[in-house]
């Protein structure tokens, strides 16, 4: 693909709570309500922020260091950093380029990505930004199952054709939270942005409800997938699956026995079901729960030290949604690319202030036990 265009990070952002200050100064309110907003209250927005805030690093002093780095292990790859962008739709929203510069500033960074189903540009033309230099991080497609198995199938297909290297099957939204914020906004799509894989997807067919069903048990969610549709994508493609939307011990026990390739501990960055448990208070009980498998996770992740404790907990690689959005909307692939190198840097920092050399280092035994209080009461005025 032909290079994004080359922009400049604005003066004065030097953390991903600043691109997320600015990003509100260049989306419009419509934009700004979609990538900014939650559920409900946005309880578990703040929650998964106020529990990363809650754990205290417990460093160590006068620890050998030298040659130390963030490499880490995922799915049979050395990753340079744990980092992953994780899927987040209608990209091009946030900026003309849209996915095309997430995929050009995640390779160019080594960045893991994650490209949602519901992307505003083709999966082949995303995957053509991403190039497959070696360097690359790994590039996974994230599934929503439809309700048509021959246009799901279809997906996996081009997914594995334009050489995605897993699926990433997204369990957590059968149906759309109650995202109050975008509603007061009355949000839209504008025009030329789609979600362009669906594009020509015919609604699902109607169900004729009786007196007394339900529009969303009876109507929509009559074709929302179960554990069944998980074993039946498994066996239909040569690619591993991860689940993402996992916060329960027993759903994350059923994936293993379903011999999926990791989970991802997310809650939706607090977009489907409001009050959950925020994602860094689980994330332990599942790890305990499926023992090796890949365990990665996400929400509110935002400073390096949150990618630090999140490895501490056991996690393999982390996730961020809204931080590169708000990078893409302030400068592009620029911003992107600012955004996870900020991230590192930060993650490197951390490490070399905990004595702890390489990411395999990283064990509970870094974090104090018990919960602080550390930054719970900023953390309603965040805007991440
Ligand atoms: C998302 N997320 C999401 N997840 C998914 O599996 N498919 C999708 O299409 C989307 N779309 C999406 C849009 C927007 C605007 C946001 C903010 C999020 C969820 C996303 O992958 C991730 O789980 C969260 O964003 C992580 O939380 P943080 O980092 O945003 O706090």
């Amino acid at each position: 693909m032909t290079a994004p265009s080359v922009e400049t990070i604005p003066p004065g952002v030097v953390t991903l709570e600043d691109h997320a200050r600015h990003a509100q100064t260049v989306l419009d309110a419509n934009a700004w309500a979609y990538f900014s907003g939650g559920a409900g209250d946005e309880i578990t927005v703040r929650a998964n922020r106020c529990a990363w805030d809650g754990l205290q690093l417990y460093p160590r002093v006068l620890q050998p260091l030298a040659g130390g780095h963030t490499r880490v292990k995922l799915l049979g790859r050395t990753l340079a950093h744990p980092i992953l962008l994780a899927p987040v739709a209608f990209q091009r929203m946030a900026h003309p380029d849209g996915e095309l510069a997430s995929a050009y500033a995640a390779a160019a960074l080594g960045a893991g990505m994650v490209l949602s189903t519901q992307s505003s540009f083709a999966m082949e033309k995303v995957a053509a930004a991403a190039g497959n230099d070696c360097a690359r991080g790994p590039f996974y497609f994230q599934l929503y199952l439809q309700y048509d198995r021959a246009v799901t199938l279809e997906l996996v297909r081009r997914a594995e054709q334009a050489g995605f290297e897993a699926l990433v099957l997204t369990v957590d939204a059968p149906t759309h939270g109650a995202r109050d914020r975008e509603r007061r906004a009355g949000f839209k799509l504008p025009p030329g942005v789609s979600a362009v894989h669906l594009a020509g997807l015919a609604p699902a067919p109607n169900v004729a409800l009786q007196p007394g069903q339900s529009a969303l048990f009876d109507g929509l969610l009559a074709h929302a997938p179960t554990w069944d549709d998980v074993a039946w994508l498994q066996a239909h493609t040569r690619l591993p699956v991860l689940l993402k939307g996992i916060l329960h011990p027993a759903d994350a026990r059923q994936a293993a026995a379903l011999g999926l390739a990791g989970i991802i501990v997310s809650n939706h960055g607090g977009r489907t079901l409001d009050t959950t448990p925020a994602t860094a208070a689980v994330l332990p009980r599942i790890k305990d729960a499926v023992g090796a498998l890949p365990v990665l996770v996400d929400g509110g992740i935002r400073r390096g030290t949150d990618v630090l404790k999140a490895m501490a907990l056991g996690a393999s690689a982390v996730l961020i949604g809204r931080p590169y959005v708000y990078g893409l909307a302030n400068a592009g692939a620029v911003g992107v690319a600012h955004v996870l190198r900020l991230l590192r840097d930060e993650l490197e920092i951390a490490m070399a202030l905990c004595g702890c050399k390489t990411l395999d280092q990283a064990s509970a035994a870094l974090l104090l036990e018990g919960k602080s209080t550390i930054g719970i009461a900023n953390a309603t005025d965040s805007y991440l």
